[in-house]
Parts: C-alpha cells; structure tokens; sequence
C-alpha cells in the first residue's frame, strides 16, 4: 500500500510554509508574495491569537489550500465539537496531538469533510532529555512510531513527525498516512529551537508527503526566493 497522498502533487504542492508572524497585515502580505510560489499556507498558534484563524477561513475561500496547526488536546466531547466547527470552512488540514482519545474524539466529529486530520506524534523541538524531562521513558522515533501507529489505527488522515522518523513510520505503521514533516532546514541554514531536523531532500527521500517550513523563508530577506529554492531542492529529491 501507498501513502494517501495524491501521487500527483508537485514539488511546490508539497511545501507547506508556517505563516508564524505576529499579524494579520504581516501574513496577508507574506501570503500575497509567495502565493503560485508554494502549496500550502499553514497558520498556527501566533497567527489565530491575532485574527489567524479569520484570515484562514479567508485564505481557503479564496482558493488556498489552508492548514489549521491549533495542535488540539482536550476532551473527547470538546476535540469532537471543535473538529465538527472546523470541518467545513474549507481548510484542508488541522493538527491534533496524537493521543488516541483525543484522535478518536477528532475523528468522530469529522463526518462527510475532506479535512485531513494530522497526529502530531512528538514535536520536532523535543529530543531524547526533552521526553525523558516530560516523564516519558521512550526516545522520540519509538513514541513516534507508537503513535503514528495508533494515528492509522485510529482512522487519521495523517501524521507530523520529524524527517528522522519519516522512513521507520513509512514502513511499519503509515503505508496509508499522509506524512508531514517540520523541523526541515536547508543546509546551512539556522536550527533555532528545531532539535529533530533535516534537509528538505532528505525529507523527501525518507518518503516525506508534504515539508513545513517557516523560518527560513519568513524570516528571509526574499523569501519568495528562498521558497523557490526549496521547491528546486524538492524537485530533484523526488
Ligand atoms: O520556523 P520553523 O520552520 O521551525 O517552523 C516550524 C513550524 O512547524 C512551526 O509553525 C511549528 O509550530 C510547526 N510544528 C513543528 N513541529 C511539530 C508540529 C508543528 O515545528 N511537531
């Protein structure tokens, strides 16, 4: 089995750049640059505190593909009412941490929607210290795995991981899993809090469906530029 993932999308369909800025006029303004120059505007946490999540919905009425990163995490009957919300306003992805309950809740609220449900399995600024200081025992890749395998079971469109774990979940839990992967930095580039990072070809080459990327390219002088030669990056990789 394949990944769910059309096998037609290109290399730009596959970039995915984190409009993490403090404003709306800021993201209108990055997303106006770089739209035909990348596949998907992705709005997390610092956006939806300033008016993101208006502008999502606006971003995806206008034609965008439009990802959702609130990273849910409550009880069952609240993950159920909220995904019931999102699920037809036109986004094409929305993160849940990748907790079973918490998935299952997801799922339930899904109903007819396209939606793509993503488990973010362990975030790609947490390594081994990080999980063993949070009170888990299991090194990132073995947590990953365990939850990636409880996102397919689960009946999630997908999965966030880093591009280290991208070929051990292809291969035995996410042969049908979307797989999005974070903590992507072109050679050279600077790390910040990323800790579980990789190049965008090697993401690709590990079986990766669709790269994050936000700093490097927001945070660049041109970053129209600096996405087109991700783009190129992921165009030879594939
Ligand atoms: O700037 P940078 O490329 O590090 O941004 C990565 C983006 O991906 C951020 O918006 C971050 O919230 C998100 N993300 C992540 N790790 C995850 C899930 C989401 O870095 N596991």
């Amino acid at each position: 089995m394949t990944s769910k993932t059309p096998p037609t999308l290109s290399a730009r369909d596959r970039l995915i750049v984190a409009l993490d800025v403090p404003d709306t006029a800021t993201a209108e303004r990055l997303a106006g640059s770089l739209t035909g120059h990348v596949g998907v505007f992705k709005i997390g946490l610092e956006l939806a505190m300033s008016g993101g999540i208006d502008l999502a919905r606006d971003l995806a009425a206008d034609g965008h593909n439009v990802f959702l990163d609130l990273k849910l995490l409550d009880i069952s009957n609240t993950v159920t009412k909220a995904v019931e919300n999102a699920a037809n306003q036109g986004f094409a992805f929305l993160t849940v941490h990748a907790y079973p309950a918490a998935m299952r809740a997801a799922v339930a609220g899904l109903g007819d929607s396209k939606l793509c449900l993503l488990g973010v399995t362990v975030l790609t600024s947490l390594n081994t210290a990080d999980l063993a200081e949070a009170g888990y025992v299991d090194a990132p890749e073995a947590l990953v795995l365990n939850r990636a395998q409880s996102a397919a079971a689960t009946g999630m469109g997908g999965i966030v991981c880093s591009p280290n774990e991208v070929t051990a979940v292809r291969s035995k839990a996410g042969a049908s899993l979307t797989i999005v992967t974070p903590g992507v930095r072109p050679a050279g580039s600077d790390s910040g809090d990323q800790k579980r990072v990789a190049t965008p070809a090697s993401a690709i080459k590990a079986g990766a469906d669709y790269l994050v990327v936000g700093r490097p390219i927001t945070q660049s002088r041109d970053p129209k530029t600096a996405a087109a030669e991700i783009v190129t990056e992921i165009a030879t990789a594939l």
